[in-house]
């Protein structure tokens, strides 16, 4: 077995943060994360020499643009430990992956005498497909509150573990705060009631370890962009028997067996959920980010990025009108940092912060309802990757401080 590289060979890796002079402080990596030239080269040499359609052509060019768009599912699956490339679909986002399921399988299982249930915590894109499903379906929509330090209240929720779930959607890692949910633990009560629970990993994915057999899930869903990978392209994971039961979105080429005047015949998985020409640079950028994490260990990467959160966290929480959100669950996170400063707009504070070169997050982070338990309509947000250093930490300081004492 290689050795695993360190966090210092990761820093090196990435072109637009080693950049000199070094005059940029990235910390929005929850929002999305930079590339390493191990993907950029992977996609250009793509376009460059295995360039061609993908399960349409039977002349070399588009059986090697085939395979390696295939050998792409496989590496995704390895990554996250599915039975079978099979149950891997590629869609463009993870916002398009839970529509998917909400659109494709929910929206023919539940019905009124049903419920989903979400967190309170969740991202826009895991809360308003089931939303709309369920004002659709005349089903409930039940949302796993909060207890005051951020963790979900599961015990509060007195009909979420029984028979009238169907489904439950829930995120890992919160976007906002970085705190890890026990999720492997709900969804160990969910199933002795047949409840299906889909877990949305975008935050997780590259932060910590993700085995699906081992947390039992039957959907996940990750977007490419905040692994390391490119933009445009989406996971979804689905239990072979529940991908069968999902109808497609789309409906066009490559995902049909037989076309007749009235009906056809869908192909089966996963090409009956892949309607359209796939995005083979997209897949094999995907497929480059993994084999790039798989030289690390995750846990020193992770190790590092949170190392930096709780930095940024003492160093704020010693700033007089300064509030982290969640800070004790954020401590235990994934290097993502959510604060207010008294008097101060955080949009005025990602501006300041910007001008100086740090990149933060300012806004309600897609998570409007957890702003409502916060009580605010916006956070600032810093979320580190492990190619931050400590000095990125002292430059969001030094832009916090002079926010205060220009406003406050
Ligand atoms: C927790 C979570 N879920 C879903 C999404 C949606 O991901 P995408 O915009 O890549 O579809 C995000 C993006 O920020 C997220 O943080």
């Amino acid at each position: 077995m290689t050795a695993k590289l360190g966090v210092a060979e990761f820093m090196q890796a990435f072109p637009l943060v080693c950049a000199e002079p070094a005059n940029l402080h990235y910390l929005d990596n929850a929002a999305t994360t930079q590339k390493p030239e191990v993907v950029i080269d992977a996609m250009t040499d793509c376009y460059r020499k295995t360039y061609g359609p993908v399960h349409r052509g039977l002349y070399p060019l588009a059986e090697a643009a085939s395979d390696l768009y295939e050998q792409a599912r496989e590496t995704v699956a390895a990554f996250i430990g599915a039975d079978t490339p099979r149950e891997i679909i590629f869609t463009r986002s993870a916002t398009e992956s839970i529509n998917l399921v909400a659109r494709g399988w929910a929206s023919h299982q539940l019905g009124p005498a049903k419920a989903a249930w979400v967190s309170r915590l969740e991202h826009h894109s895991n809360y308003l497909p089931w939303q709309a499903v369920c004002n659709e379906q005349g089903a409930r929509l039940g949302i796993i509150e909060l207890q005051a330090d951020g963790a979900l209240d599961l015990n509060a929720c007195e009909s979420l573990f029984s028979d009238e779930t169907g489904l439950i959607a829930i995120s890992l890692v919160s976007n906002v705060t970085g705190s890890i949910q026990p999720v492997a633990d709900l969804i160990k009560r969910a199933h002795r009631h047949g409840i299906v629970v889909l877990v949305d990993a975008c935050q997780a994915a590259g932060h910590i370890e993700l085995d699906v057999a081992q947390l039992d899930c039957d959907f996940l869903v990750m977007s490419g962009h905040k692994l390391y990978g490119p933009t445009g392209i989406g996971v979804l994971y689905g239990r072979t028997a529940l991908l069968e039961q999902t109808d497609p979105l789309l409906l066009g080429g490559g995902m049909v067996d037989w076309v007749g005047e009235r009906h056809s015949q869908w192909s089966g998985l996963p090409a009956k959920l892949e309607a359209g020409s796939p995005n083979l640079a997209g897949a094999v950028g995907l497929a480059a980010a993994i084999r790039f994490l798989n030289e690390f260990e995750l846990k020193d990467l992770h190790a590092h990025s949170q190392g930096l959160a709780n930095a940024a966290i003492d160093r704020l929480q010693r700033l007089p009108g300064v509030s982290v959100y969640s800070s004790a669950l954020s401590r235990e996170g994934t290097g993502i940092v959510s604060f207010n400063i008294d008097g101060v707009h955080p949009h005025d504070l990602g501006q300041i912060a910007g001008e100086e070169g740090v990149a933060i997050r300012a806004g309600h982070h897609c998570c409007q309802p957890l702003m409502q338990h916060f009580n605010v309509a916006a956070t600032a947000r810093a979320s580190f990757a492990p190619y931050n250093t400590l000095d990125d930490v002292e430059a969001l300081v030094g832009a916090v401080e002079r926010a205060r004492m220009m406003f406050a």
